[in-house]
């Protein structure tokens, strides 16, 4: 389920499992459509999944986005026997209330940012509920605290004040299956619109993998913890469980928990992973990952986010988009994130357009594949960072 660039790569990887016999996909995208048949359902209509999943008797449902978490999707097909990879409402609730999250990390006493009394400069502001990566505000100065408080407004009244952390960002994934935890390789993700991490927030706009951490020891120490406060208040998590992570000198501080995997960093893992995903997927959604572990080459990965005119202010609709093929046969892996179909035409349908893909021996070499590829693609008012995966602290991996 979900219609982006993350549901593009999951498809991808499950159509190679030996075990899959159809992949369908509510709503999927014009990518999708290439590697399984795509159904006109929102992710959104719990009702209407469940009708689709039942018509279609499904083996195994696999949910991308946050918004049908936390809507309790999952709930709804799993109380129709359906066997489903994502959490329930009342565990993806460690994404969709900040404050939440809090509490459950400091009875697990998982590291976090301390949570502030008043809202003084240096902090940031983050409203406590869903609001697609533009519901925080970091504020370093007290022109940006007044208008960082004027501009959250508009996601409600419930506003969470953290300290301001410094240092380098990094997502942790692991897949969970209500008591076991097993590790994703780690990715970088590029959240700012502009090249050298300047202007707003977006929902991401480019990654890498791998990232020289022990995911292994964060897991350990993040989710695991986590997994087992969630069990215990009777919240199982089954699902990725995404750790948002801040690299301080005084060690790791998690930002923010997802309830599923990150977009655009599912891009740049999916390529890497040398398992059969649908096993996984399913091994977890049945509680029984004991003995999977998700081992990934040694190649590096790096993905590029096309954005449309406008983005993240507006979304661009309907503008012709060329070059994909293009694209395709240069080697890289071309991710439909928002398109749509006019006719025969491929055309702009969003905020974030296209994630392009390419892997490499070396960091370096998959990111000169990744933006050979994005030269060979064009669309009117195509935008995309030109520092994805440049080296510079942690992002000198190799
Ligand atoms: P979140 O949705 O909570 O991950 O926040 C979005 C982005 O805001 C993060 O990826 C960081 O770049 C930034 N951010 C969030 N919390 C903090 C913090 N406590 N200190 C510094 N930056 C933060
Ligand atoms: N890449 C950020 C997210 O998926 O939330």
């Amino acid at each position: 389920m979900g219609s982006g660039g993350r549901e593009h790569a999951l498809a991808w990887k499950l159509a190679q499992s030996d075990g899959l016999t159809e992949l369908h996909a509510a709503p999927g995208n014009p990518g999708i459509a290439n590697v399984g048949a795509c159904h006109p359902v929102r992710a959104e209509d719990g009702e209407g999944l469940l009708a689709l999943a039942r018509a279609l008797d499904v083996d195994l449902a696999v949910i991308g986005p946050e918004v049908p978490l936390v809507a309790g999707v999952a709930d709804e097909l799993r109380h129709a026997g359906i066997a489903t990879f994502g959490p329930s409402a009342a565990a993806a609730r460690i994404e969709g209330s900040k404050r939440f999250a809090k509490e459950v990390m400091h009875a697990a006493g998982v590291p976090t940012a301390e949570t502030l009394a008043v809202a003084r400069p240096p902090c940031v502001l983050k409203a406590d509920g869903l609001a697609a990566g533009k519901g925080v505000v970091v504020c370093r100065t007290q022109e940006e605290l007044d208008a960082g408080l004027r501009a959250i407004a508009a996601y409600g009244d419930d506003v969470v004040i953290e300290e301001l952390l410094e240092g380098e960002e990094v997502s942790v994934f692991a897949i969970c299956d209500g008591a076991r935890a097993v590790p994703l390789p780690a990715a970088q993700d590029f959240k700012r619109i502009g090249d050298g991490d300047t202007g707003p927030n977006t929902g991401g706009m480019g990654s890498y993998s791998p990232v020289a951490i022990d995911v292994d020891e964060l897991v350990d120490v993040i989710h695991r913890p986590v997994l087992a406060e969630l069990a215990e208040r009777g919240a199982p998590f089954v699902g990725a469980l995404y750790a948002g992570l801040m690299l301080t000198e005084e060690g790791p501080r998690v930002l923010e928990f997802n309830c599923r995997f990150g977009d655009p960093e599912t891009q740049s893992l999916m390529p890497r992973i040398e398992v059969d995903l649908l096993e996984a997927l399913a091994a977890a959604a049945g509680g029984d990952l004991a003995g999977t572990q998700l081992g990934a080459s040694d190649d590096a990965a790096v993905t590029v986010v096309i954005a449309g005119r406008g983005y993240p202010a507006e979304n661009d609709t309907g503008t012709p988009i060329t070059g994909i093929e293009a694209a395709d046969a240069s080697g890289a892996l071309v991710f439909h994130a928002g398109t749509a179909l006019q006719g025969e035409r491929l055309v702009t349908n969003g905020g974030r357009i296209l994630t392009v893909t390419a892997t490499g021996q070396t960091l370096a070499d998959a990111r000169t594949a990744a933006y050979r590829a994005c030269e060979l693609i064009s669309f009117e008012g195509m935008q995309y960072r030109r520092d994805i995966a440049l080296e510079r602290g942690l992002r000198a991996v190799r």
